[in-house]
């Protein structure tokens, strides 16, 4: 793979540029011969996962495909299964730019995109045109407009609208830029949720003749209380799968370093250990009721592992993947 090459040059670009002309790249070779220029052919090594088998357990998290426009290219690259979105009902722009910084010397991102998305209709329409043949997650969120105590409304409607074109739905109540967001988690307000939740997806599988698996995804600034709350109610609202992590707020690991007091929530290599002590609690308090998707600062075989020792079924990459690039995924799923 060229991803040593082309990495100098796109690191010097803003890195919401280097995107938006990687993106612009991805979609003019998807489906030509030069798509063989991102193929990786990797071994299968199939896992079963909330009812659903996944070709391999290494999966891109959400947040790089908002729109679902590179599924193909992402698919070309081996991932086992591509998580597209976050996604909104209606289109929103996001925070202004810039938004999102790279944290070079501790390999993290700090980014307060705010779930810039082109909205849930048009994702839909890119997935039904999408040739993927792993497993598509479509992660779904709340307009920022939309108030908090409102939000579960925006839920169930993109829960409408994805339930027919996804593999399993993913519910973010962790993003740290979507003001009130994160208080989902918690209490009432996430049974409230949850309940709603399960009794869509209940009249949708009727409806659709098809059962999509849910999984919720949390942050990793929960204390040890709010995770074991966390889990007691995924396991009552009988909830497929959990997420775990988002990114953090928590700044310590990275003090000093140039663009660590941008607000917004940090990825990468900072992150790493705490969502792995994320998913080693959870996965002691769930005993196996639940799978975990394990994500956070995974960026060597090693570490992915370590994520699958503490309990995670599944693992999924971002900042790894911009700071290694393709070769991360053949790394990772060859050896799994
Ligand atoms: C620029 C950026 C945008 C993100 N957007 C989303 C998002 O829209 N929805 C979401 O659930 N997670 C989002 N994430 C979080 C990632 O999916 C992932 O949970 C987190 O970055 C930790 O994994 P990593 O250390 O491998 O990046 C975003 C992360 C980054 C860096």
């Amino acid at each position: 793979m060229f991803y040593p090459i082309v990495r100098p040059a796109l690191f010097k670009l803003d890195p919401e540029r280097a995107h938006e002309l990687t993106f612009q790249q991805l979609r003019l070779i998807s489906g030509t011969p030069l798509e063989g220029l991102i193929r990786q052919n990797l071994p299968a090594r199939p896992v079963t996962c909330m009812g659903l088998t996944f070709k391999n357990a290494l999966g891109l998290a959400a947040g790089l495909d908002k729109n679902a426009e590179c599924v193909n290219a992402f698919g070309a690259m081996g991932f086992g299964f591509i998580e597209v979105g976050t996604v909104t009902p209606r289109p929103q722009p996001g925070n202004d730019k810039p938004r999102m910084f790279r944290l070079v010397e501790a390999e993290g991102i700090i980014n307060r995109m705010g779930f810039n998305n082109l909205g849930v209709d048009h994702l839909v329409e890119n997935v039904k045109k999408a040739r993927f043949n792993g497993i598509l997650g479509i992660n779904i969120g709340k307009n920022k407009d939309t108030p908090v105590e409102q939000g579960k409304e925006d839920y169930l409607t993109c829960m409408e609208k994805v339930y027919a074109h996804a593999g399993y739905i993913a519910v973010n109540i962790s993003s740290p830029n979507t003001p009130g967001l994160r208080t989902l988690q918690y209490g009432e307000a996430l049974d409230d949720l949850l309940a709603a939740i399960k009794l869509k997806q209940k009249e949708l599988e009727k409806r659709h003749l098809k059962y999509v698996p849910v999984a919720v995804k949390i942050a990793p600034d929960l204390a040890e209380e709010e995770l074991i709350q966390i889990a007691d109610s995924l396991v009552r609202h009988q909830i497929d799968g959990v997420i775990a992590t988002n990114t953090t707020l928590d700044r310590s690991l990275v003090s000093g370093i140039k663009h660590s007091e941008e607000a917004g929530g940090l990825s990468g290599r900072p992150v790493q250990a705490r969502s792995t002590e994320v998913i080693r609690r959870l996965s002691a308090e769930l005993q196996g009721r639940l799978p975990i998707i394990g994500v956070g600062g995974i960026d060597s075989l090693v570490a992915a592992r370590e994520k699958m020792a503490a309990g995670a079924s599944l693992v999924q990459i971002y900042s790894g993947f911009i700071y290694k690039g393709p070769s991360l995924i053949k790394d990772i799923v060859t050896h799994l």
